[in-house]
């Protein structure tokens, strides 16, 4: 679908589902770039963009990948995969100084850039936990593109079903990079799997303070 009309938001949230079995149709170009930029707009902490994705459309990588999730078929139906990493060592490697200037020719003040050079190598370096840190950036970029592949009129599903060491190993990753999670993309075949159903509300928001539930 070349889309000159995209879905409404609130209709992809309320019909989206995670997408059973796909019909292995390609994916034009554009689509997916559209799809791909929509992740790099998302918001990351210090606006490290930590994250790395490899799409994987050829059948021998499709298939190679399918042996490294668990056999699960989809991965070799799908259009393509996205496969969303995070790089623990991006912001050692040049992200920190291509941040500041991005940041600089947006109107980043000369102050704000020097603290940021000094605290993030610190807050960084000495993560204690750097996987959920790439974790909780990698899934927002991630989302965007789900959502946007979905307003695009694609069918998703994202799996997590995979086994780090071999996707590594299918794709050559470089050893900072933690696999996070797969993003198939493509079109429905058959039918759709039914919706789970949600929490409401009322089990899972709480107002102002733990226990005390939303009317
Ligand atoms: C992070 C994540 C990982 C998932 N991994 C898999 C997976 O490996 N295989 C799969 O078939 N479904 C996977 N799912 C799909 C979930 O089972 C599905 O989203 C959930 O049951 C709710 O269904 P719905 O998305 O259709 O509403 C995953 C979903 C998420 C959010």
């Amino acid at each position: 679908m070349s889309a000159t009309k995209e879905k409404l938001l609130s209709h992809i949230i309320a019909e989206r589902r995670a997408t059973p079995s796909f019909d292995g149709t390609p994916i034009p170009e554009a689509d997916l770039k559209k799809i791909l930029d929509a992740g790099l707009h998302a918001p990351s902490g210090y606006n490290m963009q930590p994250w790395r994705f490899v799409v994987v459309r050829s059948p021998e990588q499709k298939k190679r990948l399918r042996l490294a999730s668990f056999n699960q078929a989809k991965i070799e139906e799908a259009s393509a995969m996205i496969v969303a990493c995070g790089d623990a060592d991006g912001w050692r490697n040049g992200d920190l100084d291509e941040m500041l200037r991005l940041g600089k020719e947006g109107g980043m003040s000369e102050s704000y850039s020097e603290q940021a050079r000094q605290s993030i190598p610190g807050y960084l370096s000495n993560h204690p936990n750097m996987a959920m840190w790439l974790n909780r950036q990698v899934m927002i970029a991630f989302t965007h593109m789900l959502l946007m592949a979905e307003a695009l009129g694609y069918d998703t599903a994202p799996m997590e079903g995979f086994e780090q060491e071999k996707v590594r190993e299918v794709l050559k990753l470089p050893l900072s990079y933690h696999v996070v999670a797969l993003l198939a993309v493509g079109h429905l075949k058959g039918a759709d799997k039914p919706n789970g159903g949600r929490f409401a509300r009322s089990r899972v928001v709480f107002d102002e303070e733990f226990g005390r539930h939303m009317r």
